[in-house]
């Protein structure tokens, strides 16, 4: 359907968001700039992880490389300890990695236009649409899952969300409500879906646009957005041996990219005269976007020198101490397991 907005009957909507939003802006480190490199890092960290949950790194993580030619210029390893805790560790990697193509194919300089910030490694098309909107007057609205779900429910539009054609679809209802100034009407969608339209407990008596919002109107709010395919978790079981000795232990940096690449582990195997040392066994679970894993972890405990030395030697693992490991970063249960055995 070609819509367009100038003569939209919807634009008042966007125009309200715009006034609420000057009143009532979260107060944000990120929303006192526009350098695209720091509003960059931001709607990376928060796209996927709560802005209380995540304002502590962002802060460390600026203060340690306040620029894009500092973070192309460290090791990977330290980008990603500064991301320990935050959870989806590629994101750290394809900064780092973005940063040096900023570097190498736009003398360093932050690129202006959309397509060119979706060139960059790991970012798509929320993220290109809010850097360009916020930092340089770009017109594209940067739709995720809030959008989905305030403009499902403004027009009551029971589009299927889990649909491939979903974010098309909803960049052109955005197009109905989008006033002149893109990057403060995108942050406003970002805050009322986070503080008012939420996925729970909506405050509705509190949303400027509840006049216009239909599926208020209908008191039908609880049925959008609509969803009908749910990605199936898939179950998976690890097995972990936490091999110690004189509070050092074994670790190796993952390779593969099937999981937590990059990031720390213990042996997934042991030798067989490693296996008397086995003092228990713990089983923990833990989810991740679209899997379900039970890892077992055995506490290892070598109280011989020999077989200690013969499993280093036979194998090629670091060996770290409790005190080292802070260095690193871990999958989140593998660093619960390091923090409990600490206190022990
Ligand atoms: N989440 C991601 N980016 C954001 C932004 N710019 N403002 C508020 N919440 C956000």
């Amino acid at each position: 359907m070609e819509r367009d907005n100038k003569s939209s009957d919807f634009l008042h909507i966007g125009y309200k968001l715009l006034n609420w939003y000057g009143k009532n802006a979260r107060d944000l480190p990120f929303r006192q700039t526009k350098d695209p490199y720091k509003i960059w890092i931001c709607e990376i960290v928060f796209q996927q992880t709560r802005i209380s949950q995540g304002l502590n790194h962002y802060n460390n993580f600026i203060k340690r490389f306040p620029d894009v030619r500092t973070l192309a210029g460290a090791e990977e390893n330290e980008v990603l300890l500064y991301w320990k805790g935050l959870g989806y560790y590629s994101r750290a990697i394809n900064i780092h990695k973005a940063s040096q193509q900023i570097m190498n194919d736009y003398h360093g300089v932050f690129p202006a236009d959309y397509e060119e910030i979706l060139k960059l490694k790991g970012v798509g098309k929320y993220t290109a649409a809010a850097v360009s909107s916020i930092c340089f007057g770009g017109r594209m609205p940067a739709v995720d899952g809030n959008f989905y779900r305030v403009l499902s429910r403004i027009f009551a539009d029971d589009f299927d969300i889990s649909s491939s054609r979903a974010f098309s679809y909803f960049s052109q209802l955005a197009a109905l409500i989008m006033p002149e100034n893109v990057g403060d009407f995108n942050q406003a969608m970002m805050d009322l879906g986070s503080e008012i339209c939420k996925p729970k407990n909506p405050l509705c008596g509190e949303c400027p646009v509840n006049d216009d919002c239909l599926a208020f109107s209908l008191d039908r709010i609880s049925d959008y957005p609509v969803k009908t395919k749910k990605v199936k978790a898939q179950d998976l079981a690890l097995k972990y041996y936490f091999v110690h000795r004189n509070g050092k232990f074994l670790i190796r940096q993952r390779k593969d990219d099937f999981i937590w690449k990059k990031l720390f582990e213990f042996p997934d195997t042991i030798s067989e005269d490693l296996e008397p040392f086995i003092r228990n066994v713990k089983t923990v679970t833990h989810k991740l976007t679209h899997k379900n894993l039970t890892i077992e972890i055995s506490n290892v405990e070598v109280d011989s020198e020999v077989v200690w030395g013969r499993f280093i030697a036979q194998n090629h693992y670091l060996i770290t101490d409790f005190e080292d490991s802070h260095d690193k970063s871990f999958p989140k249960p593998l660093e619960n397991y390091i923090q409990n055995a600490l206190k022990d």
